[in-house]
């Protein structure tokens, strides 16, 4: 008996070992955020850190171009639900994903890979982890981190008018744009006009239930938000905030998204499959470290437990922040 006990517990720990070991991880896939690349030095250092731990792991990265300049170029222009269709093939093409897969999706990346989820999700995510991302939408086009130059055409153009024609088809940071404060209109504007956020957001009057279902399927929707991002407003977007009518901070809990449940958001929560999670810096400022702790163990590789999640308290965070909006613009004249 207690030596039947005791092979059991030894099957146990090999069977774990094994199902830990080379192939048998599950696959991951990187998508890049806004100014970079699928195989940027940052991108490559990040796949790197995996592969020290779990050097079988097969680690994907999205490309919308064969050349990195054309791939980074594409993260400023173009048509995101174009750019989907891409990524939704590419992914379906690749055998070693098949079954699966885990994914992180950088800033911009992780609202596009959530995209992927609701679309198309063939083959599925199992984890979603997304960090500074902008699920909640921008209140302004965000800031070129250095002196990038297509960051600034990208700048200078939006100016024209974020919802203009040429404008919303063209440039990729207004298709998540959203400003609701100083006008009334402005709802019904970016309803009408933007062409991405408010389809996979799911704030139109029919719902699209296919995206429900889809979202539904994820393992753990993971979302880090950067404690001192100023580059993207608000940063709560990361958590699916962003500023209502009165130009006040509303949180995921206080809106229909949540409360009528527009996107399985809530129910996912209930389950405990919702994660909110904060990493120390500015946007897309982390430490290798924080990136190994916080989401390779416990999202891309599964190992150790999930049971430290730093699940927010209810209503908590953004409702204490009084921060005065720092944007003067409307839709159609954007100021830089
Ligand atoms: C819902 O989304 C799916 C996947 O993108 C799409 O094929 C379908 O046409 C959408 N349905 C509606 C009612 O918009």
């Amino acid at each position: 008996m207690r030596l039947l006990t005791i092979s059991t517990v030894l099957i146990g720990l090999v069977a774990l070992a094994a199902a830990k070991s080379g192939d048998s991880y599950r696959p991951i896939v990187f998508y890049h955020g806004m100014g970079d690349s699928a195989h940027s030095k940052g991108m490559i250092e990040l796949k790197q850190s995996i592969k020290d731990i779990a050097p079988e792991v097969f680690i994907h990265s999205v490309s919308l171009a064969e050349s990195e300049l054309d791939d980074q170029r594409a993260g400023f222009f173009g048509n995101v639900n174009n750019q989907l269709e891409i990524v939704c093939r590419q992914l379906k093409d690749i055998k070693e994903l098949q079954r699966g897969f885990n994914a992180v999706g950088f800033s911009q990346g992780g609202q596009f890979l959530r995209a992927y989820v609701q679309r198309c999700n063939d083959p599925p995510i199992h984890n979603l982890v997304t960090v500074g991302s902008q699920h909640g939408g921008v209140t302004d086009i965000p800031g070129c981190v250095n002196a990038d130059a297509s960051c600034k055409l990208m700048r200078s153009i939006a100016r024209t008018g974020v919802y203009s024609g040429y404008v919303r088809d063209h440039i990729i940071q207004a298709q998540y744009y959203k400003v609701l404060w100083k006008d009334p209109k402005n709802l019904q504007t970016y309803l009408e006009r933007n062409i991405f956020l408010p389809d996979i957001n799911n704030e139109y009057d029919i719902k699209n239930a296919t995206y429900v279902k889809h979202l539904m399927t994820l393992n753990a929707l993971v979302m880090f938000m950067f404690s001192d991002d100023i580059t993207v407003k608000p940063k709560e977007t990361a958590w699916f905030g962003f500023q209502d009518e009165d130009g006040d901070p509303i949180d995921l809990y206080d809106q229909d998204l949540y409360k009528e449940d527009w996107l399985g958001l809530k129910k996912m929560d209930h389950e405990g499959r919702l994660i909110f999670d904060i990493l120390e810096g500015e946007h897309m400022q982390f430490s290798l470290e924080d990136f190994t702790d916080k989401i390779t163990l416990p999202f891309l590789l599964e190992m150790g437990d999930n049971d430290k999640r730093h699940r927010r308290p209810l209503g908590s965070e953004l409702k204490d922040q009084e921060e005065e909006p720092a944007f003067q613009m409307d839709q159609e004249q954007l100021i830089l």
